[in-house]
């Protein structure tokens, strides 16, 4: 199926009333998220064919853990030893597996230093000995990078910013030396192979990332200068269009990316690149039922079976995802689209969804951090997953009934 996802971007699209009749076929109850796996596949190999194969794009996991995207062909960004084990049973080889997390724990190191993955990336001065001491008791090296805090601040959703002075993440440059000099006191276990830096989410443009990539660069040559070195890591964060912004597609944050290694005559290291929302938020969609309306005053309300467990963007970062009838095209009378959940965050904004409403409805561009995110908050279990390559549901998870929530929560 080419495509049913009618995205920012313009990638081609199949009718929604097509998606109806594929759930209909399939009697996939909702709240249910819908992935077009061959658009994933497209969009991972595009980025890898355009930045170059001997360079790496490792696919932050984050955004999606569902194997089948796992297994697009990408390496892995992990930031848990649950990701981890996830990414080696989907068969992402260990030397195209990176580990961040600013508290990764002693069983977490051990399991990355076990499998041999290509980078711990650390993230403190703290970290560097932790990681030496897990190494030599497990009488093993361990491959290390250091995640440098560029300093710079973007323009995105506070939440979602972390390269700037103030953020968590990554070690300050002034801090830099002294991590050097850490690592290289513990040359008995580790492997200092890579540098890297992740400026944070949402950037409509390469510029911040360049930006970063440039103070990168920059430290990655001082260090050249008195060891060796294989890997930068630029990080993710290319955004997407969710309806109200333009943005670079991703082959431009990676041919930028390429470009500028080799203008800062870098272009011997290998390339790493840590995409998630890009290479699958515009390939899944939410698809609800609309449970009823109301009329309140002067507001219009459509009440739907998805709420803010099953999508929490709207209510964490104020998120607006378009939300469109699943058989016909958006237009007419307008309604507050709001979950059964009681908080009153649990409100996806306003939309055209016509009178009458529709049974259905579809929320557009969710397929990062969407199901990655949902929980079961207030008693409502997880979404159904339901996957679709070539016009076909290959796969289908489908919402546990509430049986299996109330026996686990009644044995707690
Ligand atoms: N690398 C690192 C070290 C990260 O922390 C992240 C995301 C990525 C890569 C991937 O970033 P992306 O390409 O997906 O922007 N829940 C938020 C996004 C949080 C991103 C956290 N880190 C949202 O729904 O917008």
């Amino acid at each position: 199926m080419a495509g049913f996802c009618r995205n920012a971007q313009g990638v081609a699209c199949l009718g929604s009333a097509a998606l109806g009749e594929l759930l209909d076929r399939a009697a996939v109850p909702t709240p249910a998220y819908v992935y077009d796996v061959d658009a994933v596949i497209a969009e991972a190999e595009s980025l890898r064919a355009g930045i170059g194969l001997a360079h790496l794009v490792a696919y932050a996991v984050k955004a999606n853990s569902a194997g089948t995207l796992v297994r697009a062909g990408c390496g892995a960004d992990v930031v848990s030893g649950g990701e981890l084990a996830l990414a080696l049973a989907a068969g992402v080889a260990p030397g195209r597996i990176l580990m961040s997390g600013v508290a990764k724990t002693d069983a977490e190191l051990d399991q990355a230093i076990a499998a041999g993955i290509c980078a711990i990336q650390l993230e403190s001065v703290e970290e560097v000995q932790r990681v030496a001491a897990r190494a030599r008791a497990a009488g093993r090296r361990a491959r290390v990078s250091l995640r440098v805090n560029p300093g710079v601040a973007i323009d995105s959703h506070a939440h979602v910013a972390t390269g700037h002075d103030e953020a968590k993440f990554g070690i300050l440059r002034a801090e830099l030396g002294e991590a050097w000099q850490k690592v290289d006191a513990a040359a008995d276990a580790l492997d200092a192979v890579g540098v890297s830096a992740h400026v944070g989410s949402m950037l409509q443009t390469p510029g911040p990332y360049l930006e970063s990539a440039r103070v990168l660069c920059d430290v990655a040559r001082a260090r050249r200068a008195r060891a060796s070195l294989e890997i930068i890591d630029f990080g993710g964060g290319f955004g997407i269009d969710y309806g109200d912004r333009p943005t670079a597609p991703p082959a431009a944050f990676g041919s930028a990316a390429a470009e500028l290694l080799r203008a800062e005559s870098l272009g011997d290291l290998r390339l790493v690149l840590e995409p998630g929302r890009a290479l699958v938020a515009p390939h899944g969609v939410l698809v609800a039922s609309v449970v009823q309306g109301k009329l309140s005053g002067s507001r219009r309300w459509a009440m739907i079976d998805a709420g803010m467990n099953d999508l929490l963007r709207p209510a964490l970062y104020g998120a607006r995802h378009r939300i469109e009838p699943l058989e016909r095209p958006p237009g007419g009378a307008l309604y507050r689209v709001v979950g059964p959940v009681c908080e009153s965050a649990d409100d996806f904004g306003e939309h055209a969804l016509g009178d009458p409403l529709p049974a259905r409805v579809v929320i557009r561009d969710a397929g990062a951090y969407g199901f990655s995110m949902a929980s079961e908050y207030n008693g409502r279990p997880l979404p159904s997953e339901v996957f679709v390559s070539d016009g076909s549901v290959t796969k289908l998870s489908a919402r546990p009934g509430v049986e299996t929530w109330v026996k686990r929560r009644l044995d707690a």
